[in-house]
């Protein structure tokens, strides 16, 4: 695997995800209280109709999304991601599910992806765009690896828009996720349960539902599409590589 060189905010993703791996396929479904499995099954309806030869998810952690790809399509998938500890358990999982000549895993930064321009004919990247100093670059570098109208998509949390269910997402994300993530995954998860919530709403802070609309547009990807999922708590968003 190559190496990942490292900023702060990489520093700090690599961090945060390096002790999760073990319990993460199943904490991440319980936590989100079952949600996470349909988002991204929301996502890659809109990669698998097209057929793609060879599809790049980014962000992949422990292969979830790319096996899911592999599953649903006869793509091969390379999967990218910034932590090693998370790759090694997605191998694991590619190996277990029999799909090892289909799904490559390597490590590398989304901000700097280790591949020519338009090398895929698809892309997925998800719960990316928190963990980059410059979500509108990321986006850009993203467009440079696809190849002119190769579909795209990608699955993030959200705010709530609606003020009485961001009520409630306020409740859950600050007091039954870190409890939640105590009770079934000690101080990791704890710690990863009481950062999320104050880090997705910091996020929207600084960037709307609506600048990440038009960023899509300006990093060259055009039909962008969103779905608001669950009342709020997740959005999938879609589109293809500008022709130009
Ligand atoms: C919440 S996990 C999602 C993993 C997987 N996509 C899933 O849905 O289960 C976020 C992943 O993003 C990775 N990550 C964070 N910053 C990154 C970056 N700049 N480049 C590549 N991967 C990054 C982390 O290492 C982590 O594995």
């Amino acid at each position: 695997m190559p190496r990942a060189t490292a900023g702060d905010r990489n520093r700090f993703a690599q961090q945060l995800f390096s002790s999760l791996p073990k319990r993460y396929d199943r904490l991440a479904e319980i936590l989100s209280m079952g949600q996470n499995g349909r988002w991204r099954r929301a996502m890659v309806d809109h990669i698998a109709p097209s057929s793609p030869a060879l599809i790049l998810d980014v962000a992949s952690g422990t292969a979830g999304v790319a096996l899911q790809l592999a599953t649903r399509t006869s793509s091969q998938v390379v999967g990218v991601d910034l932590t090693r500890n998370m790759l090694a358990r997605g191998q694991e999982n590619v190996a277990e599910a029999g799909m090892s000549e289909r799904i490559s895993l390597v490590a590398g930064r989304a901000e700097q992806l280790p591949f020519a321009d338009g090398t895929f004919d698809a892309l997925t990247f998800t719960y990316l765009l928190r963990y980059v100093d410059d979500p509108q670059a990321t986006l850009g570098e993203l467009a440079r690896v696809v190849k002119p109208g190769g579909a795209v998509a990608s699955l993030e949390f959200l705010l709530p828009p609606s003020h009485f269910w961001r009520f409630w997402w306020w409740l859950y994300t600050r007091i039954a996720l870190p409890l939640g993530g105590w009770i079934t995954g000690g101080r990791e998860w704890f710690r990863v349960g009481r950062f999320l919530g104050p880090n997705i709403s910091q996020h929207y802070r600084t960037h709307s539902l609506s600048w990440t609309e038009e960023a899509w547009r300006k990093a060259g990807f055009e039909n962008v599409g969103i779905r608001v999922m669950s009342l709020g708590g997740g959005l999938v968003m879609w589109g293809a590589r500008r022709r130009d």
